[in-house]
């Protein structure tokens, strides 16, 4: 085994510092001085913090790591964290070749193609929640009134939910996202999400439509707990992360004006901001954990087989080797080599949707609102430090 100096290791998750887009200082610390460097989780137990870019991409496409958190040693960010990926996990805490036959169920879904021709829909559901919210006098909250339905809704419209339902699991996989929940909030949480697919499953057997949902019962290979597991990961997945990246995106450009009017004056930069903000919000902000199964090396560090690792996105993209002036958010650059979709055979199924939906949200918000602006002294906002995604709890604004 590795003897790890206890002086040496970093608390995790490490508290943020003065500014809210930056990760941690102690990871950025620890990325310009040792780059894979040990961790103490909750518990007491102690794991690899990986830092650097091409750490991170060696350590996500390496098999000697496993997702799989029934392997001995798989490092969990607390007890609720613990009961989400032991019991019966989905597909993201899977290995090949268990993960790919879920994995490929999906990938049809979600190819470039099939999601760019969701286009002209996604823009009137941006259109729509944007006439809503501006129908009345501002102030208004951004993310409960536009960053949160528009994914959300798009989500339930491809699975085949109805939208009506979105507060009952809009607050369960709250729940499941928060580190501090308990193992019994996150059981009930998980429990109740999945007997509402399941009842939903078994409706959709009876009257088929053309959505995820029905196409996996009518498979006919799946168990009604696989389509339902499947379906809730995409449910909880698909929403919470577009939301908060759009909520934290407008946030961002309101406070650099520089950049704002890089996109009002060129629209045509909007994909590659997308890009940029991506990296330089880096909102899964747990990073990608894992366990090595055989002993491994990792930027001249070795990792003994049972030891956990955590993939810190957010300091990978904000490595100098790879970004030049990484702590700038610049909308022109070229940015497409950041990991904040993670890297390998998990990197994530949803991303072509993901940047459509912030393609258009972001730049109908810019086009359409001019004067979009912030309703609160910037001091009065709270962000979401003690969950899995990174965000802002509320974003007053005025246009
Ligand atoms: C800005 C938005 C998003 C970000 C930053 C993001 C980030 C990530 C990351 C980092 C992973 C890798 C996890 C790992 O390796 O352990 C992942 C996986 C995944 N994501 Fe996303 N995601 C976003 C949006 C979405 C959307 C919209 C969907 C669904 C419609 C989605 C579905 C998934 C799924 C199913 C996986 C698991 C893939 C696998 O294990 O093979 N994500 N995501």
């Amino acid at each position: 085994m590795t003897t790890v100096e206890p002086i040496d290791a970093i608390t995790f998750p490490a508290a943020r510092g003065g500014c809210p887009f930056a990760p941690p200082p102690a990871y950025q610390e620890a990325l310009e001085q040792r780059p894979v460097t040990p961790v103490s989780l909750w518990d007491g137990s102690r794991a690899w913090l990986v830092t650097r870019h091409e750490d991170v991409r060696a350590v996500m496409g390496d098999r000697r790591f496993s997702a799989d958190a029934r392997n001995a040693g798989f490092p969990f960010l607390s007890d609720g964290r613990r009961e989400l990926a032991v019991e019966n996990p989905s597909f993201i805490r899977m290995d090949d070749p268990e993960h790919a036959r879920f994995r490929r169920m999906l990938t049809g879904d979600f190819i470039i193609k099939r999601v760019e021709a969701l286009r002209p829909e996604v823009q009137r559901i941006v259109d729509g929640f944007l006439d809503e919210m501006t129908a009345h006098h501002p102030p208004a909250d951004l993310v409960a009134e536009f960053a949160l339905p528009v994914p959300s809704l798009v989500i339930c419209m491809l699975l085949g939910v109805p939208y009506e339902d979105h507060d009952y699991f809009q607050e369960r996989s709250r729940i499941l996202l928060r580190n501090h929940s308990t193992a019994e909030q996150v059981r009930r949480a998980r429990d109740e999400l999945s007997g509402y697919i399941e009842e939903l499953a078994e409706r959709k057997a009876n009257e088929p439509d053309e959505r995820i949902i029905s196409r996996l019962v009518a498979r006919g290979d799946l168990t009604r707990a696989e389509v339902a597991g499947m379906s809730l990961l995409l449910l909880v997945a698909g929403h919470e992360t577009t939301a908060n990246m759009t909520a934290l995106s407008t946030l961002a450009l309101l406070r650099d004006p520089v950049q704002l009017a890089r996109l009002r004056e060129d629209p045509t930069l909007i994909k590659g901001a997308v890009e940029e903000l991506l990296r330089f919000l880096s909102i899964v902000q747990s990073g990608t954990v894992r366990v090595a199964v055989e002993t491994a090396e990792v930027g001249g560090t070795t990792i003994e087989a049972g030891e956990g690792v955590v993939c810190m996105l957010s300091t990978a993209n904000r490595d100098g080797s790879v970004f030049a002036s990484p702590d700038e958010l610049d909308v022109g650059r070229d940015a497409r080599r950041h990991v904040a979709f993670g890297f390998g055979v998990h990197q994530c199924l949803g991303q072509p949707l993901a940047r459509l939906e912030l393609q258009i949200a972001l730049e109908t918000l810019i086009r359409r609102l001019p004067g979009l602006r912030l309703a609160v002294p910037v001091e009065q906002l709270r962000y979401r430090t003690d969950t899995v995604v990174y965000g802002v709890e509320e974003l007053p604004v005025a246009w």
